[in-house]
């Protein structure tokens, strides 16, 4: 189990609505931590399992207020919220002033995160999904990415914005792993890009950005195509009615949360599997992937057999939440968590597990 990093390089290309969504599906318990120093959104855009919006000074704020005594894996889940439908929350800090109460603290924040995924107690142990906002040079959050196993960056399709984030993944590979392929391709967190895309032309545009990070030399590739629909991410902020589990929103976020859990089937494996978590390098035996030193980066996206084109990515999630009658403030996709990510396996021999940093 793993700490997950979620993040941007600048905008907002939708870095809560993919780490509420991947959070709502994952397929064991999640912990989605609202770290955004910039302030958090969910206490505008959900409710609890009570019917009621979040308590804001219950989540990232009490943890700081704790912080200075140090942050305890297991008494993180003391500022946790259960949300309608059943994902758990550290809801995020109301604005960035607050973040000062966090100064000097993010690293132990992602120890804690880290030790909770790994921790041996199955009462407690719980993947974290880290919103972490915007990552420029001067976030605070940079403090606690080495305890992540995996970074992911999310960005829209636009060439600008492209460019940003081809430029961003390289300044966190020179930061995170020294920028030396050898040693790089075992080391955490692995980083990926998650492109957000119109799901008409998502794939070759994958395909254009894979190869650009790859030429860069970003030591990351694309790991997940999102659907852009922006009627699925008003109905996930419980801003609109609809049948969320059939919007495109979700059944692309479904097949990314399948997608990274081959991709990073080392890094993200169940505990006592034998895999790592955050380690620099694994142990003889650990289930961590082959990832040969020196060995270039994939060539090319490369989307696994059948990986669906428009009307849909993948089909929907059973059991995925759809808003109870009458509730059109509920966040409606926060459905329970399927049993297990499905879809086709990302193709053998690409290269992507353990090999995209
Ligand atoms: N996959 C998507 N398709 C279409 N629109 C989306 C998608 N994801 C998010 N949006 C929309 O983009 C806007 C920003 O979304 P969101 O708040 O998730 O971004 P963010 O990167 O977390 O922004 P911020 O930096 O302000 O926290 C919202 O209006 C949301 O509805
Ligand atoms: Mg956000």
């Amino acid at each position: 189990m793993a700490l997950i990093a979620v993040a941007a390089d600048k905008g907002a290309p939708g870095v809560t609505t993919t780490a509420v969504a991947l959070a709502a599906l994952w397929p064991r318990r999640a912990l989605l931590a609202e770290i955004d120093p910039a302030g958090g959104d969910l206490v505008y855009r959900s409710v609890t399992e009570n019917g009621r919006p979040p308590d804001p000074t219950t989540g990232i704020l009490s943890l700081a207020a704790t912080a200075r005594r140090g942050v305890v894996a297991e008494q993180l889940w003391d500022h946790a919220q259960r949300l309608s439908g059943g994902l758990d929350v550290l809801v995020g800090l109301a604005n960035s002033d607050q973040a000062a109460g966090l100064t000097g603290q993010w690293g132990a924040l992602g120890r804690a995160f880290a030790e909770l995924a790994q921790s041996p107690h199955p009462e407690v142990a719980a993947d974290v999904l880290a919103d972490c906002g915007r990552l420029d040079a001067g976030s605070p959050v940079h403090a606690l990415l080495p305890h992540a196993s995996v970074l992911l960056l999310v960005t829209r399709s636009s060439p600008e914005q492209i460019a940003h984030v081809r430029d961003r993944a390289a300044a966190l590979h020179n930061k995170l792993h020294g920028g030396q392929r050898g040693t790089a391709q075992l080391a955490l967190p692995q980083i990926g890009v998650v492109l957000v895309a119109d799901p008409q032309r998502g794939e070759r545009v994958a395909t254009q950005v894979n190869e650009m990070l790859i030429a860069s030399g970003t030591g990351s590739r694309v790991v997940g195509l999102l659907a852009e629909d922006p009627v699925g991410a008003e109905q996930l902020a419980g801003r609109r009615r609809g049948r969320l589990d059939r919007s495109l929103l979700v059944r692309s976020a479904r097949r990314v949360v399948a997608d990274l859990h081959q991709v990073y089937r080392g890094e993200l494996a169940p505990s006592g599997s034998g895999a790592t978590g955050a380690q620099p390098a694994p142990p003889p035996g650990a289930q961590r992937p082959p990832a040969p030193q020196g060995a270039p980066p994939p060539a090319g996206y490369a989307p696994p057999p059948g990986y669906a084109p428009p009307p849909g990515y993948g089909q929907p999630p059973p059991g995925y939440g759809a808003p109870p009658p009458g509730q059109g403030q509920q966040p409606a996709g926060y459905g329970p968590p399927h049993a297990a990510p499905q879809g086709p396996p990302w193709r053998p021999g690409d290269g992507a597990a353990g090999g995209a940093g």
